[in-house]
């Protein structure tokens, strides 16, 4: 494995929920560290982009209109084999059929509104970061990383 950086939303129903240090929480105690963090509204434009693999299919209006529809919280968070790992705690796309402990299993109900996005690739992860945060906005971890996660 290798140490990665994945971008990590908590969407508008987590915020909205009150779910939002919840989910840091899990993040921190699986020992990833978060190297960027920001409170915002996304305009369209960026939600397009953003989901732009999905622009074909049916859902892809409602998808936009919710993840522009109230305040989500951003997050670049590090790790060894961060991206998949992240994808593991979050858990599958419908909550109906994440793994019992995840995120979606333990507090969503349905697939539109499933409360976290984690990018599926390292690709992915680093075409969404630009997204979201500008080079200036990640702070260096590398001391907690060699203490705690490499050390
Ligand atoms: P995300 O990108 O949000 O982390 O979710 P994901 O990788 O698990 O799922 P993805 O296939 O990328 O889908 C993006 C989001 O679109 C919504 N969706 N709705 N109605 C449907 O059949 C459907 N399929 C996907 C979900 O909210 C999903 O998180
Ligand atoms: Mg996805």
């Amino acid at each position: 494995m290798a140490i990665e950086t994945t971008l990590i939303l908590c969407k508008p129903d987590a915020v909205s929920r009150g779910l939002v240090g919840e989910i840091i929480a899990r993040i921190e105690r699986r020992g990833y560290l978060i190297t960027a963090m920001k409170l915002m509204q996304l305009p369209g434009d960026k939600a397009r982009e953003h989901y732009g693999e999905h622009k074909d299919r049916p859902f892809f209006g409602e998808l936009v209109d919710f993840i522009t529809s109230g305040p989500l919280v951003a997050l670049a968070v590090e790790g060894d084999g961060a991206v998949e790992g992240m994808r593991q705690i979050i858990g599958a796309t419908n909550p109906l059929t994440a793994a019992p402990g995840s995120i979606r299993a333990d507090y969503g109900q349905t697939i539109g509104r499933n409360l976290v996005h984690g990018s599926d690739s390292k690709d992915s992860a680093a075409r969404e970061l630009k997204i979201f945060f500008e080079a200036n906005e990640f702070v260096s971890r590398k001391h907690d990383l060699e203490r705690w996660i490499k050390g």
